[in-house]
């Protein structure tokens, strides 16, 4: 009766009921001690009933005998009762026995019936107490999400500065005033202030880039194939270009390299003495239908192959090489080549170009030699001719030099050298074109020739630790294609250039690029301390020096691509107009418009911790695109330097500036949300707020499936009710769409299946339009993490947003029996990797991996279906030089009844070695770091008051 009262009581979950609940809990603990009193009660009774019997017994009408006589007494008693009657008498007491027992018998029953249900009641009353506690954690949570979203609403209102609308753009007026062209004096002063119209470059203009036809706006002549369709291509990849003249802010005229002169104009080049009136070419210049009387705005763009001698012994025909526009009234144009004559190069305005000496595009890390050693066989090389001129004195520059090599090459020291002061004694493939085109230009001044090509160059160069390459002894020379050209080579081999005379060069796109930090530059008086400086340089720099210098050259000087995309960014960033914005990846959904996906209630995991770990919160999308003017001003270093690349604009950056954390109080609080508001606090007011040093956000969980799917949905299901999270993108690598009939759980924030285009590993790092957080904690379908380890994650990652933040950890170790690297997931105190099956990363590092890194690791994740998580780790320890955060102590996160998964097999393992020595290939190193440390949460095993809470129970 009482267990069928009770049964309806208890389930319900609304917050609303909890009061209920608690009332019933009440009146079911004085209930469940009268339950416990109910035994010894009933024993009471059966006792009074046993006495009251044997005493009716005894008053038995037939017997007069006092019940209080003795034993004896009785049995003289029975002795004198008739035997039938004694019989008789027995049998009723036997019967009454065997009554009683059976009472007995049933009321022992009945006790421990009662006493099972006492037992099933106080498990009932320990659930309900434990269904209190949880609500009573649900409704502190719901209390703390009330309050945030208080905080969100008050923020909105008071935040008086809406979001900035755009300016009206700028559009150059249809007929731009024709000026004259400024005078030759003026020309040479040119600056961007003088000369520059930053009127049609308006900072929303997107920068709009305008290419000549190079065949129909022939200036000087033909220009050699290569470098026209090239260029054109190349240039056509560039965001920034445009077909439309009249909004372009700048324009690419495509001058050279020439293959052929046109023999009206005629110019001094170093390889003809043709004459003709320079005044021609500037008229045909002026031509130009977008000139405008000055040429503003124009870039005139000239490009080198030449120094390429081959292809002048292949085609035995000389190209037209140099500064083209020596004496020439270019107008207000700038000037971009590698060669500019002595005292024409106006700096800031004009720009160093390097040769163009690489494919068109591509990867271009195969057959550059590793960054280590460190130290190689030579520690310098040179090679070079030098011919004292009639006039040369003995102290002039190149004799000073070469008195100090030759000296060098003597020295005590174990040192090992190549020099080679002879052009062509081991030029074996120097043709009969005579001597260098070098040589031929200045035969009697005394100069270094640097010898042209040769074969055994790259061979020699691969094999010393630095090259040296003296600038032209006029300092008023600025660059040449021949420096510029040894100066790609040296970058190619891996041999650190020493550019002696570095001082008064300049290089490639130095305006923006810090090559500093990749060559040795070296002034002339230096040179006596050559030597010493040399064996200064201690390995940690040199291999700095070496990868900064690969890392350059392949992001500016490899390809034609990085050349156009170069010259493109550095024009940009002097007229400060951001870059066009990355794009992101469409995320087309798995479900056609018109199909709904069937849902199901969110099933309440079973062992939900019952903590509270944070607010429920409405979506909140990370604000994007809010640094566009000023993250080149206050980080362009970083972004020409270390970064990735300065030609896209990204939404967010994990290297984003952080706030003095008063800022928070004194004006710049928006969107944070300190803990305790302020006055911090211990695990109660940490749950409450996110704190930390950068404003409140959400993260997007990946999950990469295929056909898996009653995983995927119990994976999906235990999502429900995580706080932060913003949004669930699926990636559905299979071709097969999901079963009509699949149920997925309703876990109150939408989960977006993107339907992926083929099956590929490298779909888990796409940067998906539809992930609109920066953090993004990317999962397997099978990974099986606890919300507070989740959490504790998020938080850890919030300060580390520049690296991967997650729980499997693993290294890559050296193979000592066969050398080379080897994958490693055996437990250890070191780690160098974090799997990516449960990991947070930025959003910034989904576009690298997508869109920057090179094609040959993408690819090696395709072949093997297999690594993607070391190359992600390459990835970001390689762009950081740091190594990834391990948190809590999980080191494996697979669910425990899940069918192992393909890692545990051999070749799987066999695979990831061969991925990391692969990749350590491409990169030139192993990027990869080791770490020590792991990350719990800070109270974790700290012995505290009892009015105090942990930031985390368990972690
Ligand atoms: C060009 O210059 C070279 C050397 O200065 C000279 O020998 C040659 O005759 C000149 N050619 C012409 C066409 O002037
Ligand atoms: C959408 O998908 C459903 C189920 O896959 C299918 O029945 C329906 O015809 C599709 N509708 C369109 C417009 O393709
Ligand atoms: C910043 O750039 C992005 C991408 O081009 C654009 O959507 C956004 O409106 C820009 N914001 C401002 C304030 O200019
Ligand atoms: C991991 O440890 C076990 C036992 O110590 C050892 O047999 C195994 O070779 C180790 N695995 C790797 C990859 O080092």
């Amino acid at each position: 009766m009482t267990t069928a009262s009770f049964d309806s009581v208890g389930y319900r979950t609304s917050a609303a009921g909890s009061r209920e609940i608690m009332c019933h809990t009440l009146s079911h603990v004085k209930l469940s001690r009268i339950l416990i009193l109910f035994p010894f009660i009933l024993f009471a009774i059966v006792f009074v009933n046993y006495y009251y019997l044997s005493k009716v017994e005894n008053d038995a009408p037939n017997s007069d005998i006092h019940r209080t006589r003795s034993k004896l007494e009785a049995f003289e008693d029975f002795s004198s009762l008739k035997a039938s009657d004694l019989k008789f008498r027995i049998e009723e007491m036997l019967r009454i026995r065997g009554s009683v027992s059976m009472e007995l018998r049933d009321l022992e029953a009945r006790r421990q019936r009662l006493q099972s249900e006492v037992v099933t009641y106080s498990q009932r009353i320990d659930e309900l107490k434990g269904e209190l506690l949880r609500q009573q954690t649900e409704l502190e949570r719901l209390k703390i999400s009330v309050e945030q979203a208080q905080v969100a609403r008050r923020e909105a209102m008071e935040r008086n500065s809406p979001d900035l609308a755009l300016p009206h753009r700028l559009y150059p007026s249809s007929k731009a005033p024709k000026l004259s062209p400024p005078g030759l004096e003026e020309r040479s002063s040119c600056t961007m202030h003088l000369c520059f119209d930053y009127s049609r470059c308006s900072l929303t203009s997107g920068f709009p880039v305008y290419l000549y036809d190079p065949d129909e706006h022939q200036v000087l002549g033909e220009v050699e194939s290569f470098v026209k369709t090239t260029v054109r291509q190349t240039l056509g990849y560039n965001p920034h270009f445009t077909d439309d003249p009249s909004t372009a802010c700048i324009f690419f005229v495509l001058v050279g390299e020439l293959a052929a002169v046109d023999m009206d104009i005629g110019l001094v080049t170093p390889q003809s003495n043709l004459t003709l009136p320079k005044i021609l070419l500037a008229e045909r210049l002026a031509q130009l239908p977008y000139w405008a009387g000055d040429g503003r705005n124009h870039i005139l763009l000239n490009l080198a192959r030449a120094t390429v001698e081959a292809s002048i012994h292949n085609t035995g025909q000389r190209r037209i090489i140099g500064d083209l526009f020596q004496g020439v009234n270019t107008g207000r144009a700038m000037v971009a080549q590698s060669e500019f004559s002595p005292g024409t190069f106006r700096s800031r305005f004009d720009l160093v170009l390097p040769p163009l000496l690489g494919p068109p595009g591509g990867d271009v890390w195969q057959g550059v030699p590793p960054v280590l050693p460190a130290r190689r066989q030579f520690l310098l090389s040179f090679q070079g001719e030098y011919i004292p001129g009639p006039a040369t004195s003995s102290s002039s520059e190149p004799a000073l030099l070469d008195m100090h090599l030759r000296a060098m090459s003597r020295s005590a020291t174990s040192d090992e050298f190549f020099f080679q002061f002879d052009c062509g004694e081991n030029d074996d493939d120097k043709g009969d074109d005579g001597p260098d085109m070098e040589a031929e230009k200045n035969p009697s001044l005394g100069e270094w020739t640097l010898c042209g090509l040769s074969s055994s160059r790259m061979a020699f160069l691969s094999v010393s630790t630095f090259t040296l390459i003296p600038a032209p002894s006029d300092p008023s020379i600025a660059s040449t294609t021949l420096v510029q050209t040894r100066l790609w080579e040296s970058l190619r081999a891996g041999a650190v250039p020493v550019m002696l005379g570095g001082d008064r060069l300049s290089f490639p796109f130095g305006e923006w690029v810090d090559w500093a930090r990749a060559a040795i530059l070296l002034p002339t008086a230096r040179l006596p301390e050559l030597h010493f400086l040399l064996r200064a340089v201690t390995d940690p720099d040199l291999a700095a020096l070496r990868r900064q210098g690969r890392l350059l050259r392949e992001r500016y000087l490899a390809s034609v691509q990085a050349v156009t995309d170069a010259a493109i960014a550095a024009l940009r960033c002097r007229a400060g107009v951001p870059p066009a914005p990355v794009d992101d990846e469409p995320s087309p959904s798995v479900f056609n418009s018109t199909f709904v996906p069937l849902k199901m209630d969110a099933v309440l995991p079973e062992t939900e911790p019952d903590e509270s770990l944070g607010p429920i919160e409405p979506p909140y999308p990370s604000p994007k695109f809010k640094r566009n003017y000023t993250f080149y001003v206050s980080q362009g270093h970083e972004v020409w330097n270390e970064w990735v690349d300065p030609f896209r604009l990204y939404p967010q950056l994990p290297f984003d500036i952080v706030l003095p954390s008063d800022a928070k109080f004194i004006g710049s609080g928006l969107g944070f949300r300190p803990i305790g508001r302020g006055a911090g606090g211990a695990g109660k007011e940490f749950c409450e707020s996110l704190g930390g040093n950068v404003p409140r956000e959400q993260f997007t969980i990946v999950m990469l499936t295929y056909e898996r799917e009653q995983v995927l949905i119990n994976s999906l299901s235990r999502l429900y009710g995580l706080p932060y999270l913003n949004k669930v993108v699926v990636v559905w690598n299979s071709p097969k769409p999901p079963l009509e009939d699949l149920r997925w759980p309703d876990i109150g924030v939408p989960i977006h299946v993107v339907k992926a285009s083929r099956n590929s590993l490298n779909n888990r790092f796409l940067p998906f339009d539809a992930i609109e957080t920066e953090a993004i904690l990317s999962v397997d379908d099978d990974a099986h993490l606890r919300h507070d380890e989740i959490m504790f994650g998020f938080r850890v990652w919030r300060e580390q947003r520049d690296r991967v933040v997650g729980f499997p950890g693993r290294f890559h170790a050296w193979d000592l029996k066969y050398g080379g690297w080897l994958y490693n997931s055996n437990y250890s105190c070191e780690l160098s990797m974090v799997l990516t099956g449960a990991a947070f990363f930025h959003k910034y590092f989904a576009y690298l991996y997508s869109y920057g890194m090179p094609q040959a690791i993408r690819d090696k994740v395709d072949e093997y279906m297999n690594c993607e998580d070391i190359a992600m780790n390459f990835l970001v320890s390689h762009v950081t030089r740091k190594p990834p955060v391990k948190v809590t102590s999980r080191w494996t996160f697979r669910c425990p009844g899940c069918p192992v998964s393909l890692s545990e097999d051999d070749t799987h393992f066999q695979e990831r070695h061969k991925c990391i020595n692969f990749f350590s290939e491409v990169y030139g190193y192993t990027p990869l770091l080791n770490t020590q440390f792991r990350a719990d949460s800070i109270l974790f095993k700290t012995r505290i008051p009892h009015d105090k809470q942990k930031c985390f129970k368990f972690i």
